[in-house]
């Protein structure tokens, strides 16, 4: 009998791979870059799964192209909004992602990228290296202090749960909003539920730990940023376009926040000519909060229960 049709989109990490080739013939988008679209159309078409990246669109004009044999979208990320799941619902294609494996790693990144804007590290280490180090002075890249700030968590879920309980080894004030409380989370960590308005007035840092949906869409816009502190700092590990960034490269400017910090934005990659590269007091990431050996590889190996299973027709082990 013959095997089930894949396409995988990307060159992923080995043990991934390994366990869809056990049970499928797979065809391999072999590279690091991204597939090109006109490519993936003609490559889905009568293909039964699709283990893709949160680079590719997965909507109605691709589902379309893959006809009705495709049973099963794979993502190989927690987050899903690069996926029209309505249009594969429609389609009778299940989707399936990698919840949980992610969340330590990408809680310490965060940490790491809020410590580094805070403290403005990679602004040192550009000085040094410019030769700008002429000797010890009181206030040179003086930054603010993690330890016993306030910190407000927009979407205290696995990742956002993770992050404050490592903050509360700085002896953090933890503030949270979700659209409804999450006590269980919230009591593990010690963090006090507050209204949107109130995060943003009294925390000293906000970091977004919420999907992109409808409702997070450009949740940090013009008025947001007014109602933060000038001194307040942003940190962005979920999905670029919680953040208007227009808005966001004025409140840097203006003095309205002090700094931010984003391991994702709006494009991705971000142009090298981009205006909020060109600021001191932004630091951005390449989207590399889940990036250990570890996790990408219990990351691959996930998509590929999922889509080993969706082949079959069977439960996708961690579904949307
Ligand atoms: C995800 O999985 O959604 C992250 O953004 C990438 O690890």
């Amino acid at each position: 009998m013959s095997k089930p049709q894949v396409v995988v989109t990307r060159r992923i990490p080995h043990a991934g791979l390994e366990l869809v080739q056990e049970q499928a013939d797979i065809r391999l988008w072999d590279s690091d870059e991204p597939i090109p679209r006109a490519t993936l159309l003609e490559w889905v078409q009568g293909i039964d799964g699709l283990y893709c990246l949160l680079t590719e669109s997965i909507d109605d004009e691709l589902l379309d192209a893959a006809g009705p044999t495709l049973k099963v979208v794979s993502t190989l990320s927690v987050g899903y909004d690069h996926i029209d799941v309505d249009a594969c619902t429609r389609h009778h294609v299940a989707v399936g992602n990698t919840p949980g494996v992610l969340t330590d790693t990408t809680a310490d990144l965060a940490i790491g990228l809020l410590l580094a804007t805070a403290r403005r590290i990679p602004e040192s280490i550009d000085a040094v290296r410019r030769g700008e180090w002429t000797t010890w002075k009181p206030e040179w890249m003086a930054g603010y202090d993690v330890y016993g700030s306030t910190v407000g968590i927009v979407g205290l879920g696995r990742i956002g749960t993770a992050f404050a309980k490592r903050l509360q080894g700085f002896d953090c004030r933890i503030l949270y909003y979700n659209p409804e409380p999450n006590p269980a989370n919230a009591d593990a960590v010690g963090a006090e539920y507050v209204e949107m308005d109130t995060l943003l007035a009294e925390s000293d840092f906000i970091s977004i730990h919420t999907a992109l949906t409808e409702q997070t869409q450009h949740l940090f816009d013009a008025e947001a940023f007014r109602k933060m502190k000038p001194t307040a700092i942003l940190i962005n590990t979920s999905r670029g376009g919680t953040v208007d960034q227009e808005a966001l490269y004025q409140a840097l400017v203006n003095g309205e926040i002090a700094a931010a910090g984003l391991d994702v934005t709006t494009p991705e990659p971000l142009p090298a000519d981009h205006p909020l590269l060109q600021l001191p007091n932004c630091v951005i990431l390449p989207h590399i909060a889940s990036a250990s050996y570890a996790t990408r590889a219990r990351m691959a190996l996930l998509a590929a229960e999922n889509v080993i299973a969706g082949v079959k027709g069977e439960p996708l082990p961690y579904p949307i």
